[in-house]
């Protein structure tokens, strides 16, 4: 019986009581210590009062770093005199906090607005995992201050415990820095952008803007006041025409760099021999960590041609200097030497899969997105992985077959003779079930399952010119990775059918959060 109360993420452990807890306006909040930022939430969320001396009775949150409770996990026990939510540290308070935030009417999920019943139950719940991100790409389409934190509220509803925002790209510098004035006046700025229903035609219109760093700090405050960590992804040796538009000196070839506008792969990277180029980093890196307390930092890596640093004198110089082999090991030292300086900024740095390429860096974390095939190679080494492969967590892609009727998304046809049978007919499709099927150990030996801290959904935003369309990609699907990333496995396989039975009651819970999720016509 444990689907009664309809709750997304599943539960470990759900036992039903009798009867109801009347939440009202006169309910106390009683807190124990260290539970401020939660109790703030709480009353915020729940429309109640911070009360002191209130011996038994209302709203209690009870920090207790000696129970038992897993890390993030907490104890909900509901009685019909009292509502009393205990955890082990405050990302279990704030995970309390969203189950209760279900177990009031849906239509109160963006704050209770009247006297409701919570019904009486026991719940003792704790993550499977504990890297669950959702990822946002403000570079090829930009998102309003407002738009992130909803996003953020959303995925702190979903019990997910870190916003990865993807911040630098060559179609667009997003962030402030200081030191490099350039990165807002012209890294951020392409002079037009392509249609979505034909990537080879352009719109004219001049695109860009960036998020000045009291923007960035107030993300991170908002974020940080439910529990999550904001993940910055500053990428580097690739993606960084827009950066080399500004600051020409900082790529081989040394000139005509433009914003890039088409989407795709730029072979214009930054250079690996040009000393200049680590000065750059490291004074835009002192900038992000100031702004952002997470313990890793994501310097992207992924999909770095090689193709100027093959014909380059300085790069070639710094092979032999250096004693690598090829440009491959280049992309490792280079990604190295990054690595070292967060390092000794006592953070952590994780990459995409690629910079497995030419040797991982020490201490290096992968995040394996063309399959799990390189984190599995990671994780045999020793590192720490988090799996978001394309086939199951990727939000930008078709979620249905029925590419007429689905506003227009990154995909690409699979020849007949290489289409499986009963099998889809185009690479970019990740229907609702297949996302739910998710299982970040899948394919990991069990002697390195413990390297998998979890995984995360991604979002680039190519076809996503607007903030209807960001939502209406993402929900339900990552609802659906929240489970995964969540829930134990029941069995061997999750039951999609249980879970769809509970999402028809979520969606109404998505409906009082105004989010312009897909309906799931396939399956309710
Ligand atoms: C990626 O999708 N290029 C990480
Ligand atoms: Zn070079």
């Amino acid at each position: 019986m444990t689907d009664n109360f309809n709750l997304i993420p599943q539960p470990v452990s759900v036992t039903a009581g009798s009867g109801v807890f009347k939440l009202t306006n006169d309910t106390p909040l009683v807190c124990g210590d260290g539970c401020d930022k939660a109790a703030a939430y709480a009353a915020r969320l729940f429309a109640v009062q911070p009360a002191e001396g209130v011996e038994s009775g209302g709203l209690r949150l009870n920090l207790d770093a000696d129970s038992d409770i897993e890390p993030e996990g907490y104890e909900l026990v509901v009685t019909a005199t009292e509502i009393s939510l205990t955890a082990a540290d405050e990302n279990g308070l704030f995970n309390g906090l969203q189950t209760l935030r279900q177990l009031m009417p849906a239509a109160m999920t963006a704050g209770r607005s009247a006297d409701c019943d919570i019904p009486a139950v026991s719940i003792q719940d704790h993550p499977q995992f504990s890297w669950r991100a959702m990822h946002l790409d403000v570079c090829r389409h930009m998102f309003p201050v407002e738009f992130v934190k909803k996003y953020i509220d959303l995925l702190a509803f979903h019990k997910m415990n870190m916003f990865h925002w993807h911040l630098t790209e060559d179609q667009g510098w997003r962030i402030e820095i200081e030191k490099y004035p350039k990165l807002a006046e012209i890294s951020a700025w392409r002079t037009e952008t392509p249609l979505p229903e034909d990537r080879h035609q352009y719109d004219g219109v001049p695109y860009g803007g960036y998020y000045s760093k009291d923007d960035v700090r107030e993300v991170v405050a908002y974020a940080d006041s439910l529990g999550i960590t904001v993940l910055p992804e500053i990428e580097l040796p690739g993606h960084t025409i827009a950066v080399l538009a500004a600051y020409p000196e900082l790529g081989c070839v040394g000139e005509g760099y433009k914003v890039r506008v088409d989407w795709g792969i730029e072979d214009d990277v930054f250079c690996a021999g040009n000393d200049q180029v680590f000065k750059f980093l490291e004074d835009v890196f002192d900038e992000v960590l100031e702004l952002f307390p997470s313990e890793y930092i994501h310097i992207g890596g992924d999909e770095c041609p090689k193709v100027r640093w093959e014909s380059c004198d300085k790069c070639q110089a710094r092979i032999k200097n250096e004693g690598l082999k090829d440009e491959e090991e280049l992309q490792s030292w280079f990604v190295g030497k990054i690595g070292n300086y967060l390092a000794s900024k006592g953070r952590k740095m994780i990459g995409w899969d690629e910079i497995l390429e030419g040797g991982l860096p020490e201490g290096a974390a992968v995040a394996s997105w063309r399959g799990t095939e390189g984190g599995i190679e990671a994780a045999s080494q020793g590192h720490h992985v988090v799996m978001t492969p394309i086939t199951h967590c990727y939000l930008d892609y078709y979620q249905s077959e029925d590419r007429e009727n689905e506003p227009p998304a990154f995909w690409w046809p699979i020849p007949e003779d290489q289409r499986v049978e009963g099998g889809p007919s185009f690479v970019g499709l990740v229907t609702l079930d297949r996302a739910y099927s998710y299982n970040p150990h899948e394919g990991v030996p069990k002697a390195f399952q413990n390297m998998v801290m979890g995984g995360q959904s991604n979002l680039w935003t190519e076809y996503i010119p607007n903030e209807k369309q960001a939502e209406y990609q993402t929900y339900p699907r990552a609802s659906a990775l929240a489970e995964t990333l969540w829930s134990p496995l029941p069995s061997e396989n999750r039951d999609f059918d249980g879970f769809i039975g509970r999402l028809s009651h979520h969606l109404k819970r998505l409906d009082a959060l105004d989010v312009n999720y897909r309906f799931p016509k396939e399956n309710l």
